[in-house]
This record gives C-alpha cells, sequence and structure tokens, in this order.
C-alpha cells in the first residue's frame, strides 16, 4: 500500500504498544480520537520542563520562548491549511468551541428574523445544536439538507433549498458516522452565489484529506487537535480576514483587548481579540508539532494508505454472514460503520473489545442522520496511519465470532 509501512509508523505511538485483554492491541476508534505519536508527547513534556510560562504578556525570558513557540504553532496550522495569514486562525478549544463561536458572533451579528441556516441531515450534533440555539435566539430558522441512501448530502436537495434567505451554510466535509466525503467546493460555490457563507466542520477530514482553505472558498472551517495526532483541548477556527474583523468578540476577558476603560473598551486585531484568557498553550504547541508528524508523512501517502485500508475493510466486513454496511457513497475516508440485524451494535462493540480490538458503537452524536437511515445506532471501525490489513483481518474474524456468539 503505496510503499508505506504501517509497522514502522505504530513504534512511533507508544499506546500501541501496550496489550488489551492480553492481546495486540487493535486500535480502531480514530475518528473518535487519533492516538498521540511520541514527538507530540515529548514536545509537550519539554515545554511543561523548559518553557513553561504564559503567552503574551510577560516581559521575561521563558515567557518570549512560550509566545514564540505558541505563535510558530499557529504559523504551522495556517500553512498546513493554506490560510492567507496566521491571523486567520483562531485557537479554540475543539472543533464544538469553534462551531459555537461562529454561530455566537458571525450568527449573532448577522442573522435576523426569516433568514435560514442550511445544515445537512449527516451532521454531528455540534454542527446542529450550536445552529439552532442562535436561530431560536435570533428568530431564524434551520432547515435540514436531505440525505440520499447511500449517505450523501443530496445536492440536487440543497440546491433547491438554496435561496436570498439563506444566510449561513454549515456542512461536514467527511461524516463522522459514515465516512461519506462531501465536494465541498460545489457546496460553497452554490452557497456564494446566494450571498451565504458557508461553515466546514473539516473535524473527520483534516486528518485524511489536504486542506487549502483558499480553494475551497469556505468563510470558516473549524477542526480539533485530538482527531489529528495532536492533544485535547485545542481546536481551530480559521476565517476570512475580513469576517473575523468584522465580528464581535466572542468572550471578554484579558489578552482580546487594547484598551480597557469604564467609558469604552476597544478590542485587539485578530486573532487575539477571540483568544480571552490564558490559551492552551502547551496544546497549541503540541498540535504544531503533529502537523510536523503529519507533513514529514505526507497527506498524499497518508491518503493513498487508508485508500488501501478503506477498501480492504470493506472487502473483509461484506464478506461477514449478516453484516450490513451503513453508507456506501463511492467517496468515502477511512471508515466503515455497519449493523448485524438483531444484535446491538453496543453489543458488537464489547464483543469484539475483548479481542483487543476498539471500535466506536452508538448514534456517534448524529441522531438525525440515524433516523434518516432507519438505524438506532451502529458500530464504526475507523481507520488511520498505523493500522494495517492484519488490523483489519484481526476485525473480520473478531466480527465473525461475534455473529456465531449470538
Ligand atoms: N465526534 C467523535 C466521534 O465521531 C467523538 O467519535
Amino acid at each position: 500500500m503505496s510503499g508505506f509501512q504501517p509497522e514502522k509508523i505504530r513504534v512511533d505511538f507508544p499506546t500501541l504498544s501496550r496489550r488489551v485483554r492480553d492481546r495486540r492491541l487493535v486500535y480502531l476508534d480514530n475518528a473518535a480520537s487519533t492516538l498521540k505519536p511520541r514527538p507530540v508527547i515529548d514536545r509537550m513534556t519539554r515545554y511543561y520542563e523548559d518553557e513553561v510560562s504564559n503567552v503574551h504578556r510577560g516581559a521575561h525570558y521563558l515567557a518570549e520562548q512560550g509566545t514564540i513557540a505558541y505563535e510558530a504553532a499557529r504559523a504551522k496550522v495556517a500553512a498546513f491549511i493554506g490560510a492567507a495569514s496566521p491571523a486567520e486562525v483562531v485557537f479554540t478549544r475543539g472543533t464544538t468551541e469553534s462551531i459555537n463561536l461562529v454561530a455566537q458572533t458571525y450568527g449573532r451579528a448577522n442573522l435576523n428574523a426569516g433568514d435560514e441556516i442550511l445544515v445537512s441531515e449527516l451532521e454531528h450534533h455540534s454542527n446542529i445544536v450550536p445552529w439552532q440555539m442562535i436561530a431560536g435566539e435570533r428568530g431564524a430558522r434551520v432547515r435540514a439538507i436531505p440525505v440520499t441512501d447511500s449517505g450523501e448530502i443530496d445536492f440536487a436537495a440543497y440546491s433547491r433549498l438554496l435561496s436570498t434567505r439563506t444566510r449561513l451554510v454549515a456542512i461536514s466535509w467527511c461524516s463522522n458516522a459514515l465516512g461519506t466525503v462531501t465536494d465541498v467546493k460545489a457546496f460553497v460555490d452554490a452557497a456564494h452565489a446566494v450571498g451565504a457563507r458557508v461553515v466546514v466542520d473539516a473535524a473527520q477530514a483534516i486528518q485524511h484529506l489536504e486542506t487549502d482553505v483558499q480553494a475551497l472558498d469556505c468563510d470558516f472551517l473549524a477542526f480539533s487537535g485530538h482527531k489529528v495526532y495532536g492533544p485535547y483541548g485545542i481546536g481551530v477556527l480559521y476565517g476570512r480576514a475580513e469576517l473575523l474583523e468584522a465580528m464581535p468578540p466572542y468572550q471578554g476577558g484579558g489578552s482580546m483587548i487594547s484598551e480597557v476603560a469604564f467609558e469604552k473598551t476597544t478590542y485587539a486585531p485578530i486573532p487575539q481579540k477571540f483568544e480571552a484568557g490564558t490559551p492552551s498553550i502547551s496544546a497549541a504547541i503540541g498540535l504544531g508539532s503533529a502537523i510536523d508528524y503529519v507533513n514529514a508523512l505526507g497527506l498524499g501517502n497518508i491518503e493513498a494508505h487508508e485508500r488501501g485500508l478503506l477498501e480492504a475493510a470493506t472487502r473483509a466486513l461484506r464478506s461477514v454472514p449478516g453484516l450490513r454496511i451503513i453508507g456506501d457513497s463511492p467517496r468515502k475516508a477511512a471508515i466503515v460503520s455497519f449493523v448485524f440485524d438483531g444484535i446491538h451494535p453496543s453489543d458488537i462493540g464489547s464483543l469484539v473489545d475483548q479481542e483487543g480490538i476498539a471500535i466506536r458503537a452508538g448514534h456517534h452524536c448524529a441522531q438525525p442522520l440515524m433516523r434518516r437511515l432507519g438505524v438506532p445506532a451502529t458500530a464504526r471501525a475507523s481507520f488511520s496511519v498505523y493500522n494495517s490489513l492484519e488490523d483489519v483481518e484481526a476485525l473480520r474474524s473478531a466480527l465473525v465470532k461475534a455473529k456465531e456468539f449470538f
């Protein structure tokens, strides 16, 4: 598979050397969180050992070093996603906070009674609920873009829903529940044609696909560090500079101001305007290191490796008696959702766990999608750089055993 050597990559991930239930760990829950490579862990430790200090405020050496490392991480993110400038990169706690930030600032300032926000039926709850909250407050309306039987966002239905009432479109690039990859650029172009802005949830795309926000021409894009080999507690909101500049701040506090007076307070330039309080400094630096790690592997190589795994896993799982794959779009990231009629996915998850195999079972924070597809939940295997054909075979054979158990 493209000269990629997962057994060599495995060595970089300390968690993979541990045994689970006295077996080799087969980690197939990468859509929930990827594991962390040694360089990311070491970089964060080094920050805590050698550089620890707050950023943007101290006059001393350590504060200067910490600030340099923190801002270098921002520059790495900007280059990684093709942003025009690091000022367009706001550090947040994660995708959820990034989307809430847009809803509570851009949304509050720009949505009015009768306006519409289009959100697809396959969205994660984090790309539905923030829009419902702000729509309720502003008298706007959230409308669902239908999903086809194969688990794709229906572009024709989307085109019919778009109108001059549409102010915002919020869609995920890659579905966390099914793996469907959406042609985001086509959705962006159609939205822009009616004057709407587009928020792209890239939480499940950033680790699989090359991201170029300028080529996508999206207005906002959100992702989380922990899904791209980085730490927890750090995420990114990309926003077009002119939009971020015009938006009111999200939270008030230190670091986000230019000058505070009881008569009038003025705000710092972007991105600081959106980063009130002490940020998650070590996590931002760790994310920078995760990006270095991904760049060294090469996203093109990662895509090719994961495509091979997806094809092998799809074939292998189709051969398991009684198993039904949910979501069969021809464009998918390495995520396979499946059910066995009559067996709850949680029971499948527990049985394969006995073999040291980690998968996720549940509604995947996508209840409207589950309802649309007529299943209460699915089991989901999601693959990553360190997975191999051996892992695919381990899953297949554990599923055959699980099925025989019932
Ligand atoms: N959103 C994450 C998932 O799909 C947690 O598993």
